[in-house]
């Protein structure tokens, strides 16, 4: 969708500011909302291997009648498949659900410091990249002291970490590691999963001071942050409106407001100590 900014990754792969994400979703469900996605403008698609809803995706994307270079389709390694030849194994499957013979973003989905496999598994990685099978490759929810070792002994700089980030939980350290090292920070449960978040009264004040919802007020900020974001619905309604955040632009007051938010409130695992899988 031309209105939606692009991010230009560290390997010159441009990739859209805001994306559309499908965890907990359902892989019948999933065709259905990646559909209304596509049709209401997303061109990035956000998934994983354990979602259990590449399939749908896939078909999604299939039936779009969108040209396939003018989508942007993430998927993520699940942890027991870290490893440099299961990792090449679980690559193929992943392609096989989707239905694509290359995507544009491949993530490794945690570190799993207890596996301790995480380089191994990047090299599969970029065997991946240099094979063509997938446009870019990063990881996810690596702090950045994974992200050290990573870059002390692997090839490629990761094009994105995506992390969970949200005004409550604003990651200034990873992402200001991220921007030294030129890769991408990528917002996931951005709407802080549509819970309190969107009711904090200093949200709810800023959306109405602009005629907005919430939910808007909080992409606005992710977008002015220079964060990626996958807001994830399978509401029509909320699928048209956390895409329409385009039309307005949050002031210096605002901005501070939500500065003021941050409390380091994570609502999942903290990376370090998430070995589910290992
Ligand atoms: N890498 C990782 O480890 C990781 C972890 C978590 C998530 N992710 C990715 O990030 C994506 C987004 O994160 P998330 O799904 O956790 O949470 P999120 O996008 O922050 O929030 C989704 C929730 O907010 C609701 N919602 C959406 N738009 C809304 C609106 N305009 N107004 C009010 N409520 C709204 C949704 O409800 P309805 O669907 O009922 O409309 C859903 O319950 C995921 O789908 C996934 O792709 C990645």
């Amino acid at each position: 969708m031309s209105q939606v900014p692009s991010i230009t990754l560290n390997n010159g792969l441009n990739m859209p500011q805001l994306g559309f994400g499908v965890w907990q979703v359902p892989d019948g469900e999933a065709e259905k909302a990646v559909a209304t996605a596509i049709e209401t403008g997303y061109r990035s698609i956000d998934t994983a291997a354990i979602y259990e809803n590449e399939t749908g995706t896939g078909k999604a994307i299939a039936a779009s009648g969108v040209a396939r270079d003018e989508l942007f389709v993430t998927t993520k390694l699940w942890n027991s498949e870290q490893g440099h030849d299961r990792a090449l194994r679980a690559f193929d499957d992943s392609l096989d659900k989707l239905g694509l013979d290359y995507v544009d973003l491949y993530l490794i989905h945690w570190p799993v410091p207890a596996k301790d496999a995480y380089t191994d598994t990047y090299k599969a990685f970029e065997k991946i990249l240099a094979d063509g099978r997938a446009k870019a490759i990063g990881v996810s929810n690596f702090h950045p002291e994974h992200l050290k070792r990573l870059l002390g002994e692997t090839s490629v700089v990761p094009a994105v970490n995506q992390i969970e980030l949200h005004p409550q939980l604003q990651q200034a350290e990873s992402r200001a590691f991220h921007a030294d090292r030129g890769i991408a920070t990528e917002a996931w449960s951005p709407l802080g999963q549509g819970r309190g978040l969107l009711e904090v009264p200093t949200v709810v004040a800023i959306a109405q001071k602009h005629g907005r919802t919430p939910a808007q007020a909080v992409l606005r900020w992710h977008l002015q942050t220079g964060n990626i974001v996958i807001p994830k619905s399978v509401t029509p309604s909320r699928i048209k409106e956390n895409l329409d955040v385009f039309g307005f632009e949050l002031d210096a007051d605002d901005l501070a407001a939500f500065a003021a938010l941050d409390e380091g409130k994570r609502l999942g695992p903290d990376p370090a100590e998430f070995n589910v899988g290992a």
